[in-house]
């Protein structure tokens, strides 16, 4: 799938630079063509000339290179690529992307390219976690650029944690995503993934149980498939899928917000486990036992139905709106009577009785319910459901 692929790679100034000669190996091997881009950082980390052996092309490292400019200007340069990849993506550079600078060759190009942007990034634990790291992450992540990783584990810095580069073949899996000329290219697809809590007081919610494994295995499935997708998901335990646009909410409100502002949308499948109710008034303050044994008494309020306001839109309603029925009695009755009374296209239902151990598990077993009736899928794992569904929403769309 790369083969004839061209990727401007930006080298940042970290120690994990030294992984991006196996990147670019690997890359190679695979007949994609890589320009690579070394920050002034990057090259006490890695030389130039280990880079231009590499990837057998020259090295760019200088905005005011003359000669460079006479050959390929910054501006050409940064379009010539079919992607553009940082690895390592530092802080420090992250925080230039997010904040529009354009101070040497790598961030005039980030600046001016026109085409997609994947970033790797990595860091010490600290400066990942960082409010200003975070706050800068999400701003990207706003404007459609695509991550892979960090990891967990050990550092190089001898600390443990969140900011280890992702691997060279997890980057190059998220090149192939990025590059995919899949059945879903140009189509822009909503997930919704994982449960929503809703805050009794401020130790204290309510919520369902949800993995987010199968919505995050069906966010992977599209985005395979070339589409871009924006996946919005509660709290959900499930690692967040690669190489897609993820928006993190905590309540039924904000995810349907979230919902909305990332309309218009070719699709959207509604995989999420939103809690029906919350709290008609979350508490300010802890609620204490007060030792007489009186217990509190929750007054509950009914939480936007994200499935049913989406499915029922007058304008820009997505052209296929896909909902999940999770039964554990009449699956195929129930999920029938909800396709019509939500307005949705499809229901994917499925048994969550505990005797069927999918709550939670690595399989599903699904009946997809649609207009012409109802096809049963036979059980297999998360990941092939997601792949089957994402084949049937290309077919549809
Ligand atoms: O009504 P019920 O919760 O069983 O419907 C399940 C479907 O509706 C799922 O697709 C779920 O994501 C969606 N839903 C929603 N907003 C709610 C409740 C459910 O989008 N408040």
């Amino acid at each position: 799938m790369l083969q004839g692929r061209k990727i401007l790679l930006v080298i940042g100034g970290g120690i994990a630079a030294y992984k991006c000669l196996d990147l670019i190996r690997r890359l190679a091997e695979r007949g994609a063509s890589v320009t690579p881009v070394l920050t002034a950082a990057a090259q006490e980390f890695v030389t130039p000339l280990s880079v231009a052996a590499l990837s057998g092309q020259k090295v760019y490292t200088d905005l005011f290179d003359l000669t460079d400019e006479a050959e390929m200007g910054h501006i050409q340069l940064s379009r010539a690529a079919d992607l553009v990849v940082v690895a390592p993506a530092t802080a420090d550079l992250l925080a230039k992307m997010a904040g529009g600078h354009a101070n040497d060759l790598a961030t005039t190009l980030l600046m001016a390219t026109d085409k997609p942007i994947l970033v790797a990034p990595a860091m010490n634990v600290r400066m990942w976690d960082h409010p200003a790291t975070q706050r800068n992450v999400a701003t990207l992540k706003n404007d459609g650029i695509a991550f892979v990783g960090p990891n967990d584990g050990h550092m190089a810095c001898g600390e443990f944690g969140a900011g280890r580069m992702a691997e060279p073949l997890e980057i190059v899996t998220a090149i192939d995503m990025a590059l995919s000329d899949g059945p879903l290219k140009g189509k822009h697809i909503i997930v919704t993934s994982g449960p929503t809590h809703e805050p009794i007081d401020p130790v204290r919610y309510i919520a369902n149980r949800s993995s987010g494994v199968q919505g995050t295995a069906i966010a992977t499935a599209l985005a395979t498939l070339g589409a871009d997708v924006t996946f919005i998901t509660g709290p959900a335990d499930a690692p967040r899928p690669q190489g897609v646009r993820v928006v993190e909410v905590e309540t039924a409100h904000e995810m349907l917000e979230a919902v909305q502002k990332a309309l218009p949308a070719d699709a959207a499948v509604f995989a999420a486990a939103v809690a029906d109710w919350r709290m008609a008034k979350a508490m300010d303050s802890k609620i204490k036992k007060d030792g007489t044994g009186a217990v509190p008494v929750l007054e509950f309020a009914e939480n936007p139905d994200i499935l049913k306001t989406v499915s029922q839109m007058k304008i820009g309603r997505p052209a296929l709106v896909v909902g999940f029925a999770a039964e554990t009695d009449d699956v195929i009755a129930n999920a029938t009577a909800k396709r019509l009374r939500k307005g949705c296209d499809w229901i994917v239902a499925n048994d969550v009785s505990p005797e069927t151990g999918i709550m939670g598990g690595a399989e599903n077993a699904v009946t997809l319910i649609t207009e012409e009736g109802q096809e049963s899928w036979p059980r297999s794992g998360k990941t092939e459901v997601a792949e089957r569904l994402a084949r049937r929403i290309a077919e549809a769309l």
